[in-house]
């Protein structure tokens, strides 16, 4: 164990700097000591980064679920595995030990198989928040079959892009899932993909809503009876090291989603590892992610991580709003979570509402929070920090992407000393480098460039399904030998990361280089600003301008408009310089959010800009009716 954990600054300088001399010994080391393998490796890892191929723990055979949950059988059978919070919170919570995740998990295992289900083939899952989630997405890995969970709060259209992108043979789905004070239909949604879709032979569907649904003849299945009668032991498949393991969709910057495909033992040994070192996790501990399945961070830290380490992990099929916005605290409070991990957006949603939200609870058992996403501007840091971490808690500000699979950049708590707004070291085995427009890589301290990779990691992502070539497009071209991110980064005195957000976020104006997170850390500092985000936009002398979208909070609602825009442009002075200046700043009552929460730049870009002809595929958005408001009232 000595090996896996590391235990203070000193440390973790040492098992970097071995991560980096000696990667074979470092991974060869922690695959060893902390899995249960079937047969070990011939070799730590190859690779060739002009071809973008990568393996690792070269023919090994393994189980992830075996690892998972048949393991912790002995010593913790009859822990708590999942702890599933429903949406309603009159709903009881169910505590779900190892042993009966075992049982369920070989009861789906065994009902997969007997539907024909084989090793390599894919399965679409779209459900809801729930045990099943686990369960199925659990069962796939143990058959070996690979899994492709797609965000149930995506439309149809986008479902049968990523069932036909995959060629799935089997969706796994409900009749509905409850979100807030709604109902979702999700059996339907799947009804209406699958007219556009001709591999899928079987439809699993489990209850949750009770509500009515049309089952096909001959392709749609309830669930529950095939499970009853199922056996509730199953032998794992073994599985080689780099079999693939899922398929996860990411939005690329245009057209079709990207199937990142991950495999199978690298994955394993990365996540775990990581989220032991991030999360500080101690046998115990009840740890909370508010992410959805359906996105990497559920993944690999509510499944995955959490599971491999035996922890206790948390599954809440709701939302932070509903019954009203103290939901999240009244779950840390409920189930006394000691490690939180959740995104900037809520942060910043949940802190544009009163403190007494927050306050009504102690949130003593907190330990770590954590944040992930996108960059965590400096104002809704120290309100997390502040009012949910009580100034105690380390928050970990960690970076990472679905191409990575696990945590790239992230403190260490109670081992790196947090500095807002800085995603701060990169964890061992992780190399990052930043480059230059000139392609090369720039030394020393207090820069900034594009964010790159220079040696290849456990977890990462091996390919795009079925398009290999634009794997090596997207992200080994621009920086010949390195993994490119895609964001960029600024690099402070004492060697800290702190990401500026996608390369393309960028703004030159009269030839200054304008990060828009500094800009929008600036206007969100105003007492009156709840949210915002600045784009660039032709300037005839400049180059580029800025615009900036502004939400106010309710308090600065009634106030005059054109003094705001003077005391908002003053403040980015002061912060920045008069070069930041906004050239138009517009009030908005919301942005246009992907599903994920991220600001779809694109579209603002594109409004600014004077240009209403095509904003391209907003069905992804989570609020596209925003979008004609912005157009109605751009300056
Ligand atoms: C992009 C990846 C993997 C987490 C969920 C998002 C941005 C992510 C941070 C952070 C600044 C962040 C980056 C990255 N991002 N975490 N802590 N600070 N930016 O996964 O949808 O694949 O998005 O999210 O821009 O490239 P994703």
């Amino acid at each position: 164990m000595s090996y896996y954990k590391i235990k203070d600054l000193e440390n973790y300088f040492k098992m970097y700097k071995k991560s980096v001399r000696e990667p074979r010994k470092f991974w060869d080391r922690i695959a060893d000591e902390n899995f249960t393998w079937y047969q070990k490796w011939d070799k730590v890892f190859d690779f060739d980064m002009e071809k973008a191929e990568f393996k690792w723990f070269l023919n090994a055979k393994v189980n992830i679920t075996k690892n998972c949950i048949d393991r912790h059988l002995n010593k913790r059978g009859y822990k708590t595995a999942i702890i599933f919070e429903p949406n309603n919170p009159n709903e009881e919570a169910q505590h779900i030990t190892y042993e009966e995740l075992y049982k369920n998990v070989a009861k789906w295992s065994n009902v997969l198989e007997e539907q024909g289900v084989k090793k390599g083939d894919r399965v679409c899952i779209y459900l809801p928040m729930i045990p099943e989630l686990a369960y199925a997405t659990l069962a796939c890995a143990r058959i070996g079959a690979i899994h492709s969970v797609v965000f149930a709060g995506f439309s149809a259209s986008a479902l049968s892009a990523r069932i036909n992108d995959c060629e799935a043979k089997m969706v796994i789905t409900s009749d509905g899932g409850y979100r807030g004070n709604k109902t979702i239909d999700l059996k339907s949604i799947v009804d209406e993909s699958l007219e556009k879709c001709n591999t899928i032979e079987t439809v699993l569907t489990v209850n949750r809503t009770n509500s009515s649904v049309t089952m096909k003849e001959g392709r749609d299945l309830w669930v529950q009876p095939l499970l009853d009668k199922a056996q509730d032991n199953h032998v794992a498949a073994i599985m080689d090291a780099e079999d693939p393991l899922f398929i996860l969709y990411t939005s690329g910057s245009t057209g079709k989603p990207k199937g990142m495909l991950h495999t199978t033992a690298g994955y394993m040994v990365y996540t775990a590892y990581t989220f032991k070192n991030v999360f500080n996790y101690e046998e115990n501990d009840v740890y909370w992610c508010t992410a959805d399945i359906g996105w990497i961070t559920g993944h690999s830290y509510i499944l995955y991580g959490p599971l491999l380490n035996g922890a206790t992990t948390v599954i809440f099929e709701g939302v932070p709003s509903y019954p009203d916005f103290s939901r999240f605290w009244e779950v840390i409070e409920k189930h006394k979570v000691n490690q939180f991990y959740t995104a900037p957006t809520a942060i910043r949603a949940l802190a544009k509402e009163s403190l007494d939200y927050v306050q009504k609870f102690p949130l003593s058992s907190l330990k770590v929070i954590g944040s992930v996403g996108e960059p965590i501007n400096e104002e809704a840091w120290h309100w997390y920090n502040d009012h949910v971490g009580g100034k105690r808690c380390p928050l970990v500000d960690t970076w990472w992407q679905t191409e990575t699979g696990g945590i790239m950049i992230s403190p260490i708590p109670f081992v790196t000393p947090t500095k807002p707004t800085y995603a701060s070291l990169p964890l061992p085995g992780i190399q990052p480098v930043l480059m230059d427009e000139l392609r090369n890589e720039i030394e020393g301290n207090q820069v900034t460039g594009a964010l790159c990779v220079k040696f290849p990691w456990p977890s990462m992502a091996r390919t795009i399904w079925g398009d290999h070539q634009r794997y090596i497009d997207t992200y080994f071209k621009a920086f010949p030998g390195k993994y490119f991110t895609g964001d960029g980064a600024l690099r402070d005195e004492v060697g800290y990361y702190r990401i500026t957000g996608r390369v393309d976020d960028v703004i030159i104006v009269s030839g200054h280089n304008l990060g828009t997170a500094p800009i929008e850390d600036a206007i969100n500092e105003h007492p009156a600003v709840a949210e915002s985000a600045i784009v660039g936009f032709p300037h005839d002398i400049k180059g580029n301008a800025l615009y900036g979208y502004v939400i106010l909070k309710e308090t600065g609602e009634s106030r005059n408009q054109d003094n705001l825009r003077k005391e908002i442009n003053q403040l980015i002075s002061d912060q920045i310089g008069p070069i930041a200046k906004l050239d138009k700043i517009q009030f908005v009552s919301g942005l246009p959010k992907t599903r994920s929460g991220k600001i779809m730049r694109r579209i603002l870009r594109k409004i600014a800009e004077g240009d209403f002809s095509n904003f391209g595929d907003i069905s992804t958005l989570l609020n596209p009716e925003i979008v004609e408001e912005i157009k109605d009232g751009k300056l």
